[in-house]
């Protein structure tokens, strides 16, 4: 069989089918999901159940991995791989749950605010892959909003005015605007930030991306609180419901999106019910 992906919403996001993603790709599989996630953005992979070592080997014939957050070394790691990233409020492997004020619970609030997974160094993320193991059953979806819409629907006023502008992203934004800023010194400096355009050409589909995620804290040139005011004025703009698509998680999902044309975020949801999925990201090299 071959990949086949079918449309889950009008401007992005596809259902691929037709490849088994625990055993390894051949180059026209990958040139296939390559060319599929140029187009659509997101590709929802159902029924894929993945073994951590199988997820890590499928994500590293997509690029060089992206350990992102972990430089900080924040918090112990869970998993068999320090690659993967645990996306979950679960706190050992006994499946106890993280206490209300584990910052790993942190990091899944961070998750629910827009953003383009490491947007805050140089290499960024290209692909993000999330795989589910338990999902709630109230909330906790994950939403991603097409950035290559949103900049079409700009008022071309707006298109003009920000057409040179250039954003200064932060790894600890974020975290700080959450009010978690207990880190050391070294840990601040780690990842020094990293300045992105807001309006990108995504290199896949050759259509201009308007750039503007959580972790972007002010804008060079402007006072922060202008800068701050306009990112979050046309990040209102760009996850507007017609650029939004929702994910509803069943165990063995595989979301695959491209961190250079969507945004993301989690949903709320219940920390007393167990939510666990499993991210591996290659860097944009
Ligand atoms: C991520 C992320 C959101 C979610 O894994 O990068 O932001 O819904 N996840 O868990
Ligand atoms: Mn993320």
């Amino acid at each position: 069989m071959s990949l086949t992906v079918k449309k889950l919403h009008p401007m992005f996001v596809g259902e691929a089918s037709g490849v088994d993603l625990s055993q390894p790709l051949s180059q026209e599989e990958i040139h296939a999901i390559n060319t599929a996630m140029d187009e659509y953005g997101v590709l929802v992979f159902r029924n894929q159940p993945l073994t951590q070592t199988q997820q890590l080997e499928l994500a590293k014939s997509f690029g060089p991995l992206d350990m992102g957050m972990k430089k900080l070394k924040h918090r112990k790691d869970r998993l068999e791989h320090p690659e993967l990233a645990d996306i979950s409020n679960v706190a050992n492997n006994d499946g106890a749950l993280a206490a209300r004020d584990d910052r790993k619970i942190v990091s899944n609030i961070a998750n629910q605010l827009w953003h383009s997974d490491s947007s805050f160094q140089k290499p960024a993320a290209r692909y993000s892959m999330l795989a589910a193991v338990q999902v709630p059953e109230v909330g906790g979806q994950t939403e991603f909003a097409d950035l290559r819409a949103a900049y079409d629907a700009l008022s071309d006023e707006t298109k003009q005015e920000i057409a040179d502008l250039q954003a200064e992203h932060y790894v600890l934004h974020s975290r700080f605007m959450l009010g978690d800023t207990d880190y050391t010194e070294e840990q601040q400096q780690v990842i020094p930030p990293a300045i992105w355009p807001l309006v990108r050409v995504h290199p896949g589909s050759g259509r201009k991306v308007l750039f503007v995620p959580a972790h972007a804290r002010s804008i060079l040139g402007m006072t922060v609180p202008e800068g701050r005011m306009l990112l979050m004025d046309l990040l209102e703009h760009a996850t507007q419901r017609e650029f939004v698509y929702r994910h509803e998680w069943e165990p063995n999902d595989l979301v695959v999106w491209d961190n250079r044309a969507t945004l993301h975020r989690g949903r709320r949801f219940d920390f007393a019910q167990p939510r666990e999925l499993r991210r591996a990201t290659t860097l944009d090299v």
